[in-house]
């Protein structure tokens, strides 16, 4: 049975969960053109959660995945907080922003109880996980609601972990790919490799489904990922364009910019590694660094200046999540979608 045919859809086309760029409006035009979309929801209240899953019930009635980031919350820890907040004091003082102001916050929760009780009322076909696989007794309640479950694997020791923990497919996450790494058995960044090396060690070595995901951006990339044993295409900064996403104005900039060919993995903005456009903070503070606190905690400290720097139309000290691959297209999300699926 092709994955295709598991979870009920006409195109091996998946619409990467992007959390803070998209909601409903991306996954419903996506379903609606026969892929599948999906809901990230690692910055969402159980509240926000719920209005995007009536928002997409209401509009299809197709397959969609809803996406989730499943880390270990971590002890909070005052002294990593200052040593974070001494980096970031001139940016204070440049700005005008009181530091003792700014609350000390976690941004993104991970996988929960509360989750899962919304989940009870959706029953969505796939739940896909960044960072690994809940608790056993989490991950066996999404599994009585029927739903594939899905997990990102960035090496070949963490694909053949989730396959024996149960998965149902394997994201293959390359080296390329925008936003987070979903690396959860290492913190060592040299076993992190590009698609093209990553996918066909990983269909060798496990027996589910395996999608590509990373630096893929139009047909024949697709095509290219599937005759290197891929089931299907996870598919995000192709999407950052796209009328139905809620990408910034200095994101959708950046990215149509000559900075987009500059991407690099940075730690800065949440405390874990994820692939972004290069921007001031990572130039002077180092995209990789030992000054934020652990993941998701560096957010807090960086907000208020994200959101002045924002105001005056810079992207400076902005997440500016991009794949390698920025060859984003300004089409609607369906029309994009089925153009992926073309040389298939
Ligand atoms: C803006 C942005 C946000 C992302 N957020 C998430 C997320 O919330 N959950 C997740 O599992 N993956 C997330 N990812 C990673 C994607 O799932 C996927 O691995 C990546 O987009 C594939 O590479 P590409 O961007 O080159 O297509 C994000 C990627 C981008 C570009």
């Amino acid at each position: 049975m092709t994955l295709q045919q598991l979870l009920g859809i006409e195109l091996p086309i998946i619409q990467a969960p992007m959390a803070g760029v998209q909601g409903s409006a991306l996954a419903v035009a996506v379903s609606n053109a026969g892929g599948l979309g999906s809901l990230p929801c690692a910055m969402l209240g159980t509240d926000s959660m719920r209005e995007e899953l009536a928002a997409i019930n209401r509009q299809t009635a197709q397959p969609y995945n809803v996406n989730f980031f499943c880390h270990e919350p971590p002890a909070a820890s005052p002294e990593r907080e200052a040593r974070w907040r001494a980096a970031l004091a001139p940016y204070y003082t440049e700005f005008g922003i009181d530091p003792d102001a700014i609350p000390v916050g976690p941004g993104r929760a991970p996988f929960r109880a509360e989750a899962a009780d919304v989940l009870d009322d959706f029953k969505p076909a796939v739940v896909s996980f960044h960072f690994g696989l809940p608790s056993p007794e989490l991950l066996a309640r999404v599994r009585a609601l029927g739903a594939k479950i899905f997990s990102s694997a960035t090496t070949v020791d963490e694909a053949r972990w989730l396959e024996a923990h149960g998965v149902d497919a394997i994201i293959a996450q390359g080296l390329e790919a925008g936003g987070h790494r979903g690396i959860f058995l290492s913190d060592d960044l040299t076993t992190q490799i590009g698609t093209f090396a990553l996918l066909p060690q990983i269909v060798q070595s496990v027996k589910v489904p395996v999608i590509a995901a990373g630096g893929i951006v139009d047909a024949k990339g697709v095509a290219a990922a599937m005759a290197l044993g891929a089931a299907a295409v996870q598919i995000g900064t192709a999407y950052l364009l796209c009328p139905e996403a809620t990408t910034s104005a200095v994101h959708r900039a950046a990215l149509k910019s000559e900075a987009a060919r500059h991407t690099a993995l940075t730690n800065l903005f949440t405390g874990r590694p994820a692939r972004g456009i290069v921007n001031r903070l990572m130039k002077e503070l180092g995209s990789i660094s030992s000054a934020p606190p652990a993941f998701p905690l560096a957010t807090a400290a960086i907000a208020p200046l994200r959101a002045k720097a924002e105001s005056q139309g810079s992207g400076d000290f902005s997440p500016l999540w991009s794949g390698q691959n920025a060859g984003c297209k300004q089409l609607p999300a369906g029309e994009l979608t089925r153009a992926l699926a073309a040389a298939l």
